[in-house]
């Protein structure tokens, strides 16, 4: 023990230097690990290891029930899905049919921007699946939402009859358990001004000289390292509907015109707009994402000059940076082993 001990405060010395020199913040985690990894290491030679935990543990003995998943059982408002989709039918079929057994899930609206209206066969497909899925004769309702014309921004368009203030706006490709998504809507309950969502990314202010300030996007690997985020993707994010209006009629109209044009970026447009309406940053929370599609190298760079190039644009048009940094983190307390 003391040895490990000793050790950790060197390693932490060290990492001290090195944080002054180059990040700022760094990773508390990786000490952790250590800290654990050594301590467990110096138990198991001394053969006393698992004494203390199993001694402890008796008094828990009466309640080791699992809780139910379910926490509420009045049924309040649900929320809907928004899905963006683009000639993707397999991943489209797939998801449809997970997302409809979600418990606290209304409808579903499909976003449909292709020239061609959605063939029979996967209308049949798409209505089977969400059937199958009834609990006690009710089942999720089934939307097509379709545009004449082929632009991101249809996906924030304002729906007519949408009945929940909650709106799950995801990509086709990517797949989130229902509990990962039924958790997240509780977050969003907390905080319904607030994008409440899975995929974070952060900008960085580039060159310091003076108010030319010059932003760059960080991706994954940014957040990793740094903990901190000013964005949640809307591939997977919660939100108040209300921002579809403003998106669509309130935000200059620039800003949709270089979305339309560029076909990237309507997330970050929307984090923009999210983040001037309300002073406050978005809230990540974690979950298992199953990625279905074959995209997921996008999400670890190389696309990020284009990206950093919307910052820098959207800031200029909305006249300031709104973004918000955090670093808050919303996990599901019955998951953490640890404390
Ligand atoms: C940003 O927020 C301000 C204050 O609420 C508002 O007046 C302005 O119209 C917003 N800007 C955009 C581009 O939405």
């Amino acid at each position: 023990m003391r040895g490990s001990c000793w050790l950790n405060r060197r390693i932490e010395q060290r990492f001290r230097l090195l944080a002054i020199s180059t990040v700022k913040s760094m990773k508390i985690k990786l000490l952790l690990f250590f800290c654990v990894a050594l301590t467990l290491l110096a138990f198991s030679t001394t053969g006393s290891t698992f004494l203390l935990w199993s001694s402890n543990n008796n008094d828990n003995n009466n309640h080791n029930q699992t809780p139910p998943l379910r926490r509420f059982t009045d049924s309040r408002k649900g929320y809907s899905i928004v899905m963006n989709t683009w000639k993707r039918y397999d991943l489209l079929k797939q998801s449809i049919k997970h997302y409809s057994s979600c418990p606290r899930l209304d409808s579903v609206h499909i976003v449909w921007s292709e020239p061609e209206p959605p063939s029979e066969s996967l209308l049949k497909f798409l209505y089977q699946a969400v059937k199958s899925k009834s609990r006690d004769g009710r089942y999720v309702k089934l939307r097509f939402d379709i545009y004449k014309e082929d632009s991101l921004n249809n996906r924030f368009k304002e729906i007519k009859d949408l009945e929940t203030d909650a709106v799950f706006s995801i990509d086709d490709d990517v797949i989130f358990p229902c509990s990962s998504v039924e958790f997240a809507f509780d977050v969003w309950q907390s905080a319904p001004n607030a994008m409440v969502g899975f995929v974070p990314r952060v900008h960085w202010a580039d060159s310091l000289n003076g108010e030319d300030t010059k932003f760059r996007y960080g991706g994954w690997w940014s957040v990793w390292w740094t903990g901190t985020y000013s964005m949640v993707l809307s591939k997977a994010a919660f939100f108040h509907k209300k921002y579809f209006s403003l998106y669509t009629n309130e935000m200059p109209s620039s800003i949709r015109e270089y979305v339309t044009k560029n076909r990237n970026c309507e997330d970050i447009a929307m984090s923009f707009l999210v983040a001037n309406a309300t002073g406050a940053p978005p809230l990540w929370v974690k979950g298992k994402i199953y990625e279905i599609g074959s995209t997921g190298i996008s999400s670890l760079g190389g696309h990020s000059i284009r990206r950093s190039e919307c910052v820098n644009i959207f800031t200029a048009m909305f006249g300031r940076m709104p973004l918000v940094y955090t670093s808050v983190k919303a996990v599901d307390s019955r998951n953490v082993w640890f404390w």
